[in-house]
Order: C-alpha cells, then sequence, then structure tokens
C-alpha cells in the first residue's frame, strides 16, 4: 500500500511506501525536506502535520518536545504515515539536483591529521563521478547494515578524491576498524550525497561558519567552495576545540585568512592546558560568535559540530543576537554518528 503525502506550501507530491518514514519517501523523491541526523535526535526535520495521521516512531524529546505534538509537530525522520497526510515544510531548494548513489569506493589515502583524527581519501570507480553541493555528506554501508555517516571535505570542483575526516571513538566497530586494521586499497561502499546542509546561494548576506572539532569537514568545503566561486560575501569562520590539536587544520585556515581578503578565521580553544602555549581566544565557541557579532539579523550562520555546541548555538543565537530562525543551517549528525558507533 502507498499514501500520497502533499507538502505546502509548495503543493509537491510524492507517494510514500508502506512503513517508510515521511523523510525517506522524501529523499527517494528528490524532494527536499530538512534534515540532519534522520534518527529523531536532532529536530531538523521538524514540520507540521495539516491532515491525515502518522505514527511517530522512537525520538528524543530534546528534537520533539511533548508540548510540539499537541501544536500538531512531527519529525518528519521518524513519521510514518497511516493515511494520505498533507505537511508544512519549509523546502530545500536544489536537494534532487543529483542522483543518490551506492557506489564502492577505494580507500585511496589514510592519513593522521592528529592522534584521533583520520583523513580518508577515497576514490570512486573510474566510470562513476558523485555530484554533490558543498557541505553534504556520505553514508558507510556496513555488512551489518547499520550505516555511519561523514561529512565530505573536499569541495565539489575537486572531486577526483574524496576526502572525510573522521574522529576515533574507542570501542566504536566502525571507527576502531579505520584507526586499526583498515588499509589503503580497501573496498568500502556508501551512498550519497546526502543532506540540507549546504551554503545557500541566493542569499547575498554575510556568513558566518562554526566548527567544532571534525565538524570542520563540511566548513571546509563551504569554504573552498566560496572561495572558488569567488563570492563577494564576507566569511567568518569560528573553529573551535577544547586543546589547540583539536584544530587540526588549524594552518589551512590561517593561510586562507592571509590569501583570501573576505575571510576571517577565529580560532577558539575551551581548555588550553598551559603547555599549549595557546594565546588565541578561549572558552566556548558559539560565545565568541556572540561577543563579537552580538546583532546577526543580518547574518546566515551554518553550524556543524557536537551537538550540544549546535544547539546552544541555535538557542542563543536567535533568543540573544536576533538571528532569523529560519537563517540557522546546522548539522549534528557527525557527532550522533560516532556516538552510535561507539555504543554499537
Ligand atoms: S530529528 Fe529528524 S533528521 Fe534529526
Amino acid at each position: 500500500m502507498t499514501f500520497q503525502i502533499s507538502v505546502n506550501p509548495s503543493g509537491r507530491q510524492f507517494s510514500c511506501e508502506a512503513g517508510e518514514t515521511i523523510l525517506a519517501a522524501a529523499i527517494r523523491a528528490g524532494v527536499g525536506l530538512p534534515y540532519g541526523c534522520k534518527n529523531g535526535a536532532c529536530g531538523s526535520c521538524k514540520g507540521k502535520l495539516v491532515s491525515g495521521s502518522v505514527e511517530l516512531g522512537l525520538h528524543q524529546e530534546r528534537a520533539l518536545s511533548a508540548a510540539e505534538q499537541t501544536t500538531g509537530h512531527t519529525l518528519f525522520c521518524c513519521a510514518v504515515p497511516q493515511s494520505d497526510v498533507t505537511i508544512e515544510a519549509r523546502e530545500v531548494l536544489g536537494v534532487g539536483d543529483f542522483p543518490i548513489k551506492k557506489v564502492p569506493v577505494r580507500v585511496a589515502k589514510l592519513e593522521r591529521a592528529a592522534d584521533d583524527v583520520m583523513i580518508m581519501s577515497l576514490q570512486l570507480p573510474a566510470t562513476e563521478r558523485m555530484q554533490y553541493k558543498a557541505g553534504q555528506y556520505v553514508e558507510f554501508l556496513l555488512k551489518d547494515g547499520k550505516r555511519r555517516a561523514y561529512s565530505i571535505a573536499t569541495p565539489p570542483h575537486s572531486d577526483e578524491l574524496l576526502s572525510l575526516h573522521i574522529r576515533h571513538m574507542p570501542g566504536g566497530l566502525f571507527t576502531d576498524h579505520v584507526f586499526g586494521a583498515m588499509k589503503e586499497k580497501d573496498i568500502l561502499r556508501f551512498e550519497g550525497p546526502l543532506g540540507t546542509f549546504f551554503l545557500r546561494e541566493d542569499s547575498t548576506k554575510p556568513i558566518v561558519l562554526l566548527a567544532s572539532g571534525t565538524g570542520f569537514a563540511p566548513i571546509k568545503a563551504i569554504v573552498e567552495h566560496w572561495a572558488q566561486a569567488r563570492s563577494s560575501r564576507p566569511v567568518v569562520l569560528y573553529w573551535g576545540g577544547r586543546r589547540p590539536k583539536d584544530l587540526y587544520m588549524h594552518a589551512l585556515c590561517d593561510a586562507w585568512s592571509k590569501t583570501l581578503p573576505n575571510l576571517r578565521y577565529v580560532p577558539v580553544v575551551s581548555d588550553a592546558q598551559a603547555d599549549d602555549g595557546w594565546t588565541g581566544r578561549t572558552g566556548f565557541v558559539h560565545r565568541a560568535v556572540m561577543e563579537d557579532l552580538p546583532d546577526l539579523s543580518g547574518h546566515q550562520v551554518y553550524a556543524c559540530g557536537a551537538p550540544l555546541m549546535v544547539e546552544a548555538a541555535q538557542a542563543d543565537f536567535t533568543a540573544q543576537c536576533k538571528l532569523p530562525e529560519d537563517e540557522f543551517y546546522a548539522d549534528s549528525f557527525t557527532s550522533e554518528a560516532d556516538l552510535a558507533d561507539a555504543v554499537a
């Protein structure tokens, strides 16, 4: 049995198989509903159910509160239709531009960027090319049916190798393998491109990029894409880590700030030790943004990293710095995936 999904206000329609979530059906149909974690943790896919009924699967209270449910809100990544439904959602233009493919890839290079960060470069088959938007991610398809999501750190214009930044979560099946037995020339399978976290190029607003840890990966792709497009929009990049070594591409960011006139780089360290010799900004990275830019009413913000950082940034920027709610774009799945890996 299939159900018909109608989207307000665009009027787009797509069909949903029995047992399928609204988001899964939308991705299949190339309809750009916003999303991040796809597992009820981040709230990015939240929207309204206008008519019809859904069964809402497991999700976290922070992603959808009981109060929000009473006002008709739901999470499209967890909502399985029980009838034809109409939903209200802000659609992301351009999501369906590129086909989502499952492809085998060869591990071309494994390079340690820090004790606990591996840069994995992947080679697609000679006959394949993957088109994507800077900021999107791929999901590894593991043998046990599980998936692990990682952002693509290379910009679309230099896609002969795709690089991913992988943080080691000791005890996690996938990352233990990456930091242990995995070697160059191994074959993996992934699906992509996925995600709605990418630069909205129809805007002229100044851009704030906010990253923590390996949340830097999609931000790197966005910066390199922005530079290649010769955009005149000013960019300020905030990258936070606990210790200076967590900013594992600090030298690259420094070089950008010297060679790209419209880009400013602010590294922020929250837990510097005396022997780090750190003389830069300290504290929480999103707080540094608020100190420097107390009025974000004319900006767009792109944030990727630990869920706690992303949530705090969203709440504080909109409540205290006048950032319009629909100008905050976020991806927190990297850490969610790591977390899932650690408990797998
Ligand atoms: S809660 Fe649905 S995508 Fe994260």
